[in-house]
């Protein structure tokens, strides 16, 4: 787009405070920076924003299960994503965070401004809430059975085996993923936003604004068209987030201070300006652009731009919304090995490679990027070092070589008035945020300079004309500047290292049409050479979900399981094998307690403490997939049981959270402290409960479990 007011603010979406920035982050950073950045050489005021997501129920549940404060925890992020953004030459303006008071204050403000308006009710709803944990359960944190195909361990919103989605409270036999315990239904009164109400606006909006991709128009006019439902905006506590004012409990959902994030983040960029983020966000004398990636044009084209209209700000002028990131033909994967961080991937490359790589493939659609080893290698070599490399070491190092680094006057003008044409064409894609076209066209122009370079035979001419020599390397030298500017957005290491050695200033973009002449070079080294093939590690199997062993109790996932059959194992005198029920499902165990429990009745029936993620093992034969604990003192055994609870409860230790769902080996299980003392059974030091109490041991007071 072109059209662009006196300011321009560009932003990428913001990466939640939990988890590390991976090369399908950098997609987006690299195309917004990249813009950024040739905006600003074309002499616009513009500024890019970002910040921290640090809002929501996982990040207070991560920051309770690490034992820190949600903000100790989010500081631990923000500094390696930053350290992230700087390795891969993502230059924000302003990085900022929603935990500020900028941000505060705009979401109360707004929320403010939508009450007035009448956009705002609030209704009681039902909602999925656990005793044990004393929280209502989000989304992902309550599980179940899929209330359409009867799929079981399914999260509370969508089912992953029949795609079905659906609200917590309809799942079937739901459970806490936290502590594992059932929850129950709680009404609860909830804050919503009459999305609907801005069906029309919203319809005028879309069709009125030239900017937005067709595509995504045609998608966000089809939701509209089907009807809109109102937005639940607030969260009942515990929560990490700003409380709405009024409320003991309340707070407003993540995704609504989310993009309030950005005003806060351009506030903190006008701070010592001559001009404030109301004169960005509340008048219309700015340009407002995001870049999204397609998994969030929901929240970015239906709920923000209503709410702004609702509440009298500026909606933005553009939404820029790429396609996901594949790797080698496929989604990222961690058990391919396939799924890198910044900092993982900046490990095995220069960072400013993976830019022209994502700039190369970067048009202005939707389209997936595939991020191919090998076809990176081969543009890194074909056409970023053959090419374009190429021309300025051959050019600069036989200036220095013959001509003592001087340049004189140009002598083929044709050419030179050539190549700035091409170079226009190159802005009109930048501006069409067509990075590919831009990166093509630049080839082309390189490519003539190489080619201009070689017809004119300098190696040989230099015998003979020693001036129409140095002027032909003039041309050669005036081509390379210009290169050097269009590139300038996607390769800005590799463009200052060009500037340096022609011995210029940084370049701007009106320096395309600046002709260098009677000129002294600063010298020529190489800057680039070629890569060779890029070899990902090979994945390590527990990088899927990492292993908790050592002393984290929570890395055994202990349940009640009910006995429901008892038989003599076929194969050996003192084994049963009992089939149990875990309230989800049924499994086979193989137990040692025949000469302890003689009687099969004493144990049918019995509710016993199932290690339920121990590898499954064949005993003599007979599958076993589990291990029940039992209490022994050298002279009895005694098994541990919960009988008040009902199968499927999840067993804790206090301080422990989020039990692993990873295996773990018997050998892993035995380096844990399982003991019985005074007749109660701990785990590292803390006692076993559920819900509905101590776990309890049959006979024996003191003594080991095993
Ligand atoms: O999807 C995400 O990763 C969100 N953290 C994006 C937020 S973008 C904006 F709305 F803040
Ligand atoms: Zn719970």
């Amino acid at each position: 787009m072109k059209d662009l007011k006196n300011r321009v603010l560009i932003t990428s979406a913001l990466i939640y405070a939990n988890g590390p920035v991976h090369i399908g982050h950098l997609v987006e950073n690299t195309q917004t920076d990249i813009y950024v950045r040739f905006l600003k050489l074309n002499g616009h005021d513009a500024f890019y924003c970002g910040a921290e997501d640090t809002h929501g129920a996982p990040i207070e549940i991560a920051a309770a299960k690490q034992g820190v404060t949600p903000e100790q925890f989010i500081d631990r992020w923000v500094k390696e994503h930053e350290e992230d953004y700087r390795r891969y030459h993502i230059d924000y303006d302003s990085y900022y965070t929603t935990n500020s008071p900028e941000n505060q204050y705009y979401t109360e403000l707004i929320f403010k401004r939508l009450v007035d308006a009448g956009h705002i009710y609030t209704k009681e709803i039902e909602l999925t809430y656990c005793e044990h944990c004393k929280r209502y359960l989000p989304d992902r944190y309550v599980k179940g059975t899929c209330p359409k195909c009867g799929a079981k361990d399914q999260y509370g919103d969508v089912c992953e085996r029949c795609n079905a989605t659906y609200s917590t409270t309809d799942l079937v036999e739901p459970y806490c993923s936290i502590c594992g315990s059932t929850p129950i239904r709680k009404p609860s009164r909830h804050y919503f936003f009459r999305l609907n109400d801005f069906s029309d606006k919203l319809r005028a909006w879309l069709n009125g604004n030239k900017n937005l991709q067709p595509e995504i128009r045609n998608q966000i006019l089809s939701w509209v068209d089907q009807g809109l439902q109102d937005w639940c905006i607030s969260r009942d506590g515990p929560y990490f987030g700003f409380k709405i004012p009024g409320e003991e409990s309340k707070y407003f959902y993540v995704w609504l201070d989310a993009p309030i994030g950005y005003i806060a983040s351009t506030a903190n960029y006008c701070r010592g300006k001559p001009f404030t983020a109301d004169d960005i966000w509340q008048k219309p004398d700015s340009t407002i652009i995001h870049v999204i990636g397609k998994d969030i044009i929901y929240f970015h084209l239906l709920f923000w731009p209503a709410v702004l209209m609702g509440s009298g700000f500026h909606v933005p002028d553009n939404v820029v919304v790429h396609g996901f990131l594949n790797v080698n033909g496929g989604k990222m994967s961690k058990s391919r090995g396939t799924f890198l961080t910044a900092s993982e991937f900046a490990d095995l490359l220069d960072p400013e490679l993976l830019r022209y790589y994502y700039a190369a493939n970067l048009g202005h659609t939707m389209t997936d990027i595939d991020l191919d080893l090998k076809t990176l290698q081969d543009k890194v070599n074909n056409e970023l070092v053959s090419n374009i490399a190429n021309l300025v070491y051959r050019t600069l190092s036989f200036l220095d070589k013959n001509f003592d680094s001087t340049v004189t006057t140009t002598l083929n003008k044709e050419l030179l008035a050539d190549v700035a044409k091409k170079a226009e064409g190159v802005r009109d894609s930048y501006y069409d945020l067509n990075f590919r076209e831009a990166v093509a066209k630049t080839l082309e122009i390189s490519t003539v300079g190489n080619r201009y370079f070689q017809e004119n035979r300098p190696w040989e001419l230099v015998k003979t004309d020693r001036e129409r020599t140095q002027r032909v390397l003039t041309d050669c030298v005036n081509i390379v500047k210009t290169v050097a500017v269009l590139m300038k957005p996607i390769t800005p290491v590799f463009a200052a290292k060009v500037e340096e050695q022609l011995g210029l200033p940084a370049l701007k973009w009106a320096d395309v049409d600046r002709v260098v002449e009677n000129h002294r070079i600063a010298g020529a080294k190489i800057i680039l050479r070629k890569i060779d093939p890029i070899v990902l590690k090979k994945p390590v199997e527990k990088i899927e979900e990492p292993k908790k062993v050592g002393k984290d109790p929570a890395a055994i996932n202990l349940r009640v399981a009910e006995v429901v059959e008892v038989r003599d194992h076929p194969q050996a005198d003192k084994l049963y094998v009992l089939k149990i029920d875990l309230g989800t499902e049924q499994r086979q165990l193989c137990a040692g307690l025949k000469p302890y429990y003689p009687e099969k009745a004493d144990l049918l029936g019995k509710h016993l403490v199932v290690v339920t993620n121990l590898k499954p093992a064949k005993l003599r034969g007979e599958l076993s997939q589990g291990m029940l604990l039992a209490a022994d003192n050298g002279k009895e055994v005694g098994v541990l049981n919960a009988p008040a609870s009902r199968p499927g409860t999840q067993v804790t230790v206090e301080g422990a959270a989020g039990y692993s769902m990873a295996e773990i080996t018997i050998e892993e299980l035995q380096s844990f402290k399982l003991e019985a003392k005074g007749g109660k059974p701990y785990l590292e030091g803390k006692v076993l409960r559920t819900p509905e109490g101590e776990v309890a041991i049959d006979r024996v007071s003191d003594g080991k479990i095993r």
